[in-house]
């Protein structure tokens, strides 16, 4: 059975991913800081007879991030996708925004996918094949208002996604992105469920709805199928039309 490790797997899009990833037979090795969550998620997937196991980490550690990977690999052998999707967003502009919450961004959302990117790469190299999805955001393209913090770490992971994709594929491992639009989860639920905002973002976007954590997780998927066997260094969209409509 092929591994699939899913970072942010407890809640959300990740979440998502895991339950499809699972539900296309692989083992998804869950990798969380939220474990009491995390072990919810494995339980819905053991409860529809698919395997899953979790790894409570915080992927800012480095220590424990390697210390994590080399666990998932002697428990599973190998690892065939990795889906680095974790990520955490304090809202504020440069002028709002403490030094610590810019660096907190940084070092979970960007560090942080470095860092377990370059700690499974190196089991997909002993492979020779491997599939790399990295989670950005449409923001980190076009940029977007009150997050500064957040959409530099997002412009982070795209072009640290694009660079190794090049550096990966002589390896015949396969580093791609989505970038997702407004997708309802516990981010950004607060905003989309209040009647005097929500109706308003979702008549903005020229589906005329806001996404679900599913509609990103089967792109995720699909860039992990043979069918994407020639996509290397993508970056998808998967907003709905929002950059297509600027
Ligand atoms: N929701 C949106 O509208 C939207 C839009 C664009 C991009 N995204 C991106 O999608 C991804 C998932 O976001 P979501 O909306 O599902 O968020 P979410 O908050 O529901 O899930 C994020 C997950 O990451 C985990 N996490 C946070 N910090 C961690 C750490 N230090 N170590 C390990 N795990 C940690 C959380 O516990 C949680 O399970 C993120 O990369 C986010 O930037 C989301």
């Amino acid at each position: 059975m092929d591994t699939a490790i899913v970072t942010g797997g407890a809640h959300g899009i990740g979440r998502a991913t895991s339950m499809r990833f699972a539900r296309e037979g692989y083992h998804v090795a869950l990798v969380d800081i939220d474990g009491p969550s995390g072990a919810r998620v494995v339980g819905d997937i053991e409860s529809e007879g698919r395997q899953a196991s979790l790894w409570t980490v915080d992927l800012a550690d480095p220590v424990a991030v390697e210390d994590t990977v080399s666990r998932v690999v002697a428990a599973r052998k190998t690892i065939e996708v990795l889906v680095s999707n974790a990520a955490i967003i304090h809202r504020g502009t440069a002028r709002t925004l403490s030094v610590a919450q810019w660096e907190e961004q940084l070092r979970i959302n960007l560090t942080g996918s470095y860092l377990i990117t370059r700690a499974v790469s190196e089991a997909m190299i002993q492979n020779g094949a491997g599939s790399i999805v990295h989670v950005g955001s449409i923001t980190g393209i076009r940029g977007g208002t009150e997050r500064v913090g957040y959409i530099a770490s997002k412009a982070g992971v795209l072009a640290m996604s694009q660079s190794m994709a090049l550096d990966l594929a002589p390896y015949g491992i396969r580093v791609n992105a989505v970038a997702p639009g407004t997708v309802c989860t516990r981010l950004n639920r607060h905003i989309l469920e209040d009647p005097s905002a929500g109706p308003g973002i979702a008549k903005r976007i020229p589906l005329g709805r806001v996404g679900q954590p599913e509609d990103v997780a089967g792109v995720i998927y699909f860039l992990c199928t043979p069918d994407a066997g020639y996509m290397t260094g993508s970056i998808v969209t998967v907003d709905g039309g929002i950059t297509a409509s600027a």
